[in-house]
C-alpha cells in the first residue's frame, strides 16, 4: 500500500473512492461535505437520505455520481473536545473503517481529506500523527479483513499548510 500526500480539491480524483469527512446525519453540510455533494449532484443526497445515518468512528458507502470517483466513502470524524473524550481512538477508526470498506469492494484507490480538522476542531497535527499513524497500521498489520489492501491511498491537503503538516507526519510515520 503505497501513501502519498497530494494537495488539491478531492472532488476533482479520479479514484475509486474519496473518503467524505461527513457528520452523523450523513445529509451533507460545509466543507469537503459540501464541496462533495455540489460535485456529486442530488442523486448523492437522496441516496444518503436512505443511509439512517451514522455513528462516529463509521462509514458508510454510497455511489459517486457525478464525481470522477465511483465511490464515496462517508466517515464520520470526531468534534475535538480537547483530547480527553477518545477522539483519537474515534478518528482512527475513520481511516481503519475507510479501509475496511475499500478492502471490502476491492477498490485499488482511495483518498482522504484531512477528517476533522475543520469544522470539527481537531488540531491539524494531532489529526496527521493519528491518520498516518492508523494507514501505516493497517498496512504493517492489516485490518483483520483478510482481503487486499488499496493500492494506492492519497492523503489529501486543502493548503499549503494541511500539505507541509501531512507530509511531516507521514515522514515521521514511515520512519518509525
Ligand atoms: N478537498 C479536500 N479537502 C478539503 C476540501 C476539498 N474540496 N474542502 C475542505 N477540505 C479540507 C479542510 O481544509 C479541512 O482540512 O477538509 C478538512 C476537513 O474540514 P471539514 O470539511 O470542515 O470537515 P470536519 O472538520 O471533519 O467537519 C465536518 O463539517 O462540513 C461539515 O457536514 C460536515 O458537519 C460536518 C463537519
Amino acid at each position: 500500500m503505497s501513501i502519498e500526500v497530494m494537495r488539491g480539491d478531492i472532488t476533482t480524483l479520479a479514484v475509486d473512492a474519496i473518503v467524505n469527512a461527513a457528520n452523523s446525519a450523513i445529509l451533507g453540510g460545509g466543507g469537503v461535505d459540501g464541496a462533495i455533494h455540489r460535485a456529486a449532484g442530488p442523486g448523492l443526497l437522496a441516496e444518503c437520505r436512505g443511509l439512517g445515518g451514522c455513528p462516529v468512528g463509521e462509514v458508510r458507502v454510497t455511489r459517486g455520481y457525478d464525481l470522477p470517483s465511483w465511490f464515496v466513502i462517508h466517515a464520520v470524524g470526531p468534534v475535538w473536545y480537547g483530547g480527553g473524550s477518545g477522539e483519537p481512538g474515534l478518528l482512527a477508526s475513520c481511516y481503519r473503517n475507510a479501509l475496511i470498506a475499500a478492502q471490502m469492494m476491492g477498490l485499488l484507490s482511495i483518498a482522504f481529506p484531512a477528517i476533522s480538522t475543520g469544522a470539527f476542531g481537531y488540531p491539524a497535527e494531532d489529526a496527521a500523527a493519528v491518520a498516518v499513524g492508523a494507514l501505516i497500521n493497517a498496512d504493517r498489520h492489516g485490518t483483520g479483513l483478510h482481503r487486499a489492501l488499496p493500492e494506492r491511498v492519497i492523503l489529501v491537503a486543502f493548503d499549503a499548510e494541511s500539505e507541509a503538516i501531512l507530509r511531516a507526519a507521514l515522514d515521521e510515520g514511515c520512519s518509525k
